[in-house]
C-alpha cells in the first residue's frame, strides 16, 4: 500500500539559504504523523511548500497518488490537502461565519457547507455562540479553533496543522489536542507540527524530528517519546 503522502528528498531554498536540505517522509491515511523539531528547523517551510505556496529546489512530493510538483496552492486544495498556517491568518474583520464559509471555497454544496458549518461549532462550541462576532475579537486560542475548523471545512483528506498549540494556555492546548484526538478517531488523516514534543508525540502513531532542515530522527510516537536524545532536546529532561 502507497501512503497518502510521500515526500522524498525534499529540498527548499530562500536565496541562498537551504532551509529543508533532502527530507524524506510519509503519512499514511488515517494517521497522525507530528514533525517535531526546535525554531528555524524548516517544519513551517515544508507545510508551505507542501500546500504549493513555495516552489521546492528538488524532490518529489506525491499525494493520493498523484504529484504536486508545480501544482498551485489553489489546486492542492481541491486536491485535498488543507493548511492551518502557523499563526493563524484568519480574516479579523470577517465573522467566525464567514471565516468558516471562505474555508468552502472551492465547493458548491451549500447542504453540506452548511452541514460541515454545524459540525465545526459542534467540534468548537465557543465559535457557534459567538458566530456573528468579527473573528479578530477571539482569543488567540478561540482564533486557532477557526483556523483549524476553517481548514476543516474544504472536507480534506489530509489535514496539516502548523503549531496549533503555539501561545496558547494549558487548558487551551488540551483542548485543541482533545480534538486532534476527536479527528483522528474520525479518521481524520493529519500532519502535525509542533515544538510541543509530549503533546504532539503522545498522540501520534509516527513522529519526525527535523533539525536544521535534516531528519534527524524518526520512529513511532511512543518509540520517540522515550528516546533520549528527543527527551534531552524537547522535554528538558538531563
Ligand atoms: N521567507 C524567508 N526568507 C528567508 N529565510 C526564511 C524565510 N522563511 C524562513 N526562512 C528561514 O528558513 C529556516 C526555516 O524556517 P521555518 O520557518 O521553516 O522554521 P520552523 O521549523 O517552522 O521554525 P519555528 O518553530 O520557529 O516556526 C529558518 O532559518 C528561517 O530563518
Ligand atoms: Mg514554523
Amino acid at each position: 500500500m502507497t501512503a497518502l503522502l510521500e515526500v522524498e528528498d525534499l529540498r527548499v531554498a530562500y536565496g541562498k539559504i537551504e532551509a529543508v536540505k533532502g527530507i524524506s517522509f510519509s503519512v499514511e491515511a488515517g494517521q497522525v504523523v507530528a514533525l517535531i523539531g526546535t525554531n528555524g528547523a524548516g517544519k513551517t517551510t515544508t507545510l508551505r511548500t507542501l500546500s504549493g505556496l513555495i516552489k521546492p529546489t528538488s524532490g518529489k512530493i506525491t499525494f493520493d497518488g498523484q504529484s504536486l510538483s508545480s501544482i498551485p496552492a489553489h489546486k492542492v486544495v481541491s486536491l485535498g490537502l488543507a493548511h492551518s498556517p502557523e499563526g493563524r491568518h484568519i480574516f479579523p474583520r470577517l465573522s467566525i461565519e464567514e471565516n468558516l464559509q471562505l474555508g468552502a471555497f472551492l465547493r458548491k454544496d451549500k447542504d453540506g457547507i452548511e452541514q460541515d458549518i454545524q459540525k465545526a461549532y459542534d467540534l468548537f462550541p465557543i465559535l457557534g455562540e459567538r458566530r456573528k462576532q468579527a473573528a479578530g475579537t477571539l482569543s488567540g486560542g478561540e482564533q486557532q479553533m477557526l483556523a483549524m475548523g476553517r481548514a476543516l471545512m474544504s472536507r480534506p483528506k489530509l489535514l496539516m496543522l502548523d503549531e496549533p498549540s503555539m501561545g496558547l494556555s494549558p487548558i487551551m492546548m488540551q483542548k485543541i489536542m482533545e480534538t486532534i484526538a476527536t479527528l483522528k478517531s474520525e479518521g481524520m488523516t493529519i500532519l502535525l507540527i509542533e515544538q510541543n514534543a509530549q503533546a504532539a508525540l503522545s498522540l501520534a502513531d509516527y513522529g519526525y524530528v527535523l533539525e536544521v532542515g535534516t531528519m534527524k530522527l524518526s520512529g513511532t510516537g511512543r518509540d520517540l517519546l522515550v528516546n533520549d536524545d528527543v527527551r534531552k532536546t524537547y522535554l528538558g529532561e538531563e
